[in-house]
């Protein structure tokens, strides 16, 4: 009896570890984990980081001609404000996987003013996965140009001015001159619209 009983107490401990060592656990984000655009890599338009230290996986990804599915750690950012960042497969299948922040930046840093998966908008109302999901599906959710999105009404020279005027970093590069007066344009129609 006392060996069944053992034999038992080691199968329990045992069963235990397994399933404790396969649960899949969400990677950790913090107002730490976002950083100047200037230290991602830029590809094309945009700007990629893993925080799995995997970078080389998701720059893979991002300059597939036929697109794949972004590796866990995955962050994109074409602006300072609005980040995805790939979590562990299945932990919310109707992004895809993609957890949606909305960052309020400073030179100071990065806070996270919104988070979440299906349900995050941005800062014109507009939620992030509305418009995301109508990427064509090989090009997981990524917009750029030609995957299918809707296009956003910002000039490529409004999205560079922004992007080099990133306040969390801390040289800014200069702006060309069609950049600035792309940026004061952009100025004049957001503070038209509050
Ligand atoms: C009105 C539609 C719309 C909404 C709402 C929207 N996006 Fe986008 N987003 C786009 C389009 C279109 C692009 C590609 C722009 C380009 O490259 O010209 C884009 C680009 C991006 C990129 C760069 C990678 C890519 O897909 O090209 C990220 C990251 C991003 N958006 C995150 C967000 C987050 C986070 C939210 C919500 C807080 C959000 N977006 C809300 C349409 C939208």
């Amino acid at each position: 009896m006392r060996i069944v009983g053992r034999t038992f107490l080691g199968l329990v401990l045992l069963v235990g570890f397994v399933v404790q060592g396969s649960a899949e656990e969400g990677i950790d984000i913090s107002e730490e984990s976002f950083t100047c655009l200037a230290e991602m890599t830029p590809v094309r338009g945009f700007f990629v980081d893993n925080l799995l230290g995997d970078v080389e996986a998701t720059v893979e990804v991002a300059e597939s001609p036929t697109g794949g599915r972004y590796p866990a750690g995955s962050v994109v950012q074409l602006v300072p404000t609005e980040v995805m960042v790939k979590q562990p497969e299945g932990t919310s299948p109707a992004t895809g996987d993609w957890e949606f922040f909305e960052l309020t930046v400073s030179a100071g840093g990065s806070q996270i003013a919104k988070r979440g998966f299906e349900d995050v908008v941005n800062r014109f109302g507009g939620k992030c996965l509305d418009c995301h999901a109508k990427a064509e599906p090989q090009w997981d959710m990524v917009c750029e140009k030609g995957h299918g999105c809707d296009p956003l009404p910002f000039t490529p020279a409004m999205v560079r001015a922004i992007q080099k005027t990133d306040p969390r970093c801390a040289e800014k590069p200069a702006l060309s001159d069609v950049e600035k007066q792309a940026l004061a344009a952009l100025q004049r129609s957001l503070g038209a619209g509050n």
